[in-house]
């Protein structure tokens, strides 16, 4: 793509712990690159200021509250322009243009899409909390917005349900949940009007890169790999889970931007009808092999679509052959292990990037820097995954090479090669592992003299002779844009124990001590809320919060 990364968290206050949450405040907003601190206009009912929100809180309860969403990706950027563009396309809309936030919180998404973006005409802001409605309700009231925002008490599923019929789904839905967004995806899915933007938030970023991969299949209907490429594996178990519930409808998904963020995952998908499109499906998943030695990727394509005529209109579908890998690995040896099916396809939709970072220059938004930064990247479309330069040279136990060296022996060979959003140290490129192992052979014997272990997979690596020319001499385009411009892609984390928060209760507090110490106890279901406990995630009683440990 041009692509990104970004944020969220929670917070919350009580009258007693109001001296903590100004502390906390204080704190972030002196290290933060932006205007992120409360406004207090009375201890018992502290405000947060974001975009042109500012939503006040209750102050015997708490409701969920992310001090760092505002840092990361701003979803307010990409709905503007996805209603721009909708509106000079298709003029009747006007008037129509609803947006469901089905998990609200505090309302504060919903606010700044009513303050922000022109061209909506009814937000409903969604939560299953009496008290997060409550909050709502007065948060519209204080933004003046009543006439936009509309609270809405109700499990999410069931407020999109009622939705479902043609007429009456939304133009855009906003799924932001605690963890997984899977229990609500199927009446997402069936709730957006054709060619309707539905935005998924996913925070359980460990189950999706390999820490839980019976959990990941059990949520998500795929395996999880540990592997440097995980947060973009992550992204494309979650394109492939939202796909399957659509095709299930007859119904298919484009990602037009998909975005891996410090510890969570954003993507924005637009919703079509085609049973047509659903049977291409097969040819956009895979499975992928990683190999246990030297963690060369391979896919297996679930399914194949071929030109059925000279034209290229028409096509037929086929079954594929496989597996792409033999039992043990060509380069070391080694067997593989198997996970998926992920999407193979792009997960973004370049012509929609390259509008979004045009539109950035035409409004401020907080963290425009890091948009930018991530918008130019500029990833191969085609490449589903990335190696890890310094993984690479480890392999083969040598000493990790500047990025444009391995850059510019690929590019001289007449491969193509990108960053990526996701990970600092990625190369992306579309060269054979054949010519990586090669590259990187060429590189050790140029730079190591060190003995290697037989047995070892850096020694079955280097046993074999390089059959490919390669040249390290720099290349012109060695150097990306966005480097050059020296853009933002990444940042420190700006806090302690920054991540996603645990969910909101009564009573909540700074509990990152008690956290620490309860690490690993059993957590217990909550009979209290059955509905809440049993869609959201994780399951654990109010009183055992604070136990959660963050999920990165
Ligand atoms: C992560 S928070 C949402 C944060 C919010 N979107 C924001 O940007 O500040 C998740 C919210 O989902 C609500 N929730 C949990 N399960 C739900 C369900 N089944 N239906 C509706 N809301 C639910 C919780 O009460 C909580 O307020
Ligand atoms: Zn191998």
């Amino acid at each position: 793509m041009l692509s990104g990364r970004g944020i969220r968290a929670q917070s919350l206050l009580s009258r007693a712990l109001f001296p903590f949450f100004a502390g906390l405040f204080g704190r972030v907003s002196s290290i933060l690159p932006f205007k992120a601190a409360p406004i207090m206009t009375d201890k018992t009912a502290p405000q947060v200021r974001e975009g042109q929100a500012t939503i006040t809180f209750p102050s015997a309860e708490e409701v969920f509250y992310n001090p760092g969403i505002c840092f990361a990706f701003s979803s307010v950027a990409v709905i503007r322009l996805y209603v721009k563009q909708l509106l000079a396309k298709d003029p009747t809309k006007a008037g129509k243009v609803n947006v469901m936030e089905a998990l609200s919180a505090s309302g504060l998404r919903s606010i700044r899409y009513a303050k922000e973006i022109p061209g909506l005409d009814k937000i409903v802001a969604n939560d299953i909390s009496k008290k997060a409605v409550e909050t709502i309700r007065r948060n519209i009231i204080n933004n003046g917005v009543e006439e936009l925002v509309q609270p809405s008490h109700n499990d999410a599923s069931m407020a999109m349900y009622l939705k479902r019929k043609p007429e009456d789904r939304f133009q855009i839905i906003d799924l932001d949940p605690y963890g997984s967004p899977t229990p609500f995806l199927d009446a997402a899915v069936q709730s957006t009007v054709d060619g309707g933007l539905l935005c998924v938030t996913c925070t359980d970023m460990a189950v999706l890169c390999g820490n839980a991969t019976e959990t990941c299949y059990t949520k998500y209907g795929a395996i999880s790999l540990k592997a440097k490429s995980c947060h973009e594996i992550a992204l494309r178990i979650v394109i492939a889970c939202v796909e399957s519930h659509a095709n299930r409808y007859g119904r298919y998904i484009e990602p037009i931007l998909s975005l891996s963020i410090d510890f969570y995952c954003r993507i924005f998908f637009r919703i079509n009808t085609s049973q047509a499109m659903c049977k291409r499906t097969t040819s956009k998943l895979g499975h992928l092999y990683q190999c246990n030695g030297c963690e060369t990727l391979s896919f297996q394509p679930l399914g194949q679509l071929v030109p059925n005529d000279n034209n290229g209109k028409n096509f037929k579908y086929k079954l594929v052959s496989g597996p792409p890998v033999n039992k043990h690995c060509s380069h070391c040896q080694n067997t593989h292990q198997v996970g998926g099916p992920i999407w193979i396809a792009p997960i973004h939709d370049q012509h929609f990037v390259s509008e979004l970072l045009v539109s950035l220059d035409n409004h401020e938004y907080q963290t425009v820097e890091r948009m930018k930064g991530m918008l130019t990247v500029a990833e191969l479309p085609d490449v589903p995954l990335y190696y890890q330069q310094d993984r690479l040279c480890a392999m083969v136990k040598t000493g990790s090479g500047k990025m444009t060296v391995f850059r510019s022996a690929l590019l001289n060979a007449g491969y193509r090669v990108s960053l990526s959003h996701a990970n600092k140290m990625a190369i992306k490129t579309d060269a054979p592992a054949e010519f990586i192992w090669d590259m990187m052979r060429v590189w050790r014997k140029s730079n190591s003299q060190s003995d290697l272990k037989p047995g070892t997979t850096a020694f079955a690596l280097m046993a074999t002779t390089p059959k490919h020319e390669v040249s390290f001499e720099t290349h012109t385009e060695a150097n990306p844009d966005s480097r050059k411009l020296q853009l933002k892609r990444f940042q420190v984390n700006p806090e302690r124990n920054w991540g996603p928060k645990s969910r909101a209760s009564a009573g909540n507090f700074d509990d990152s001590e008690k956290r620490r110490q309860n690490q690993g106890k059993k957590r217990k279901q909550d009979p209290a809320d059955p509905v809440a406990m049993e869609l959201a995630e994780p399951r654990v009683d109010p009183k055992q919060i604070k136990t959660v440990k963050d999920q990165l």
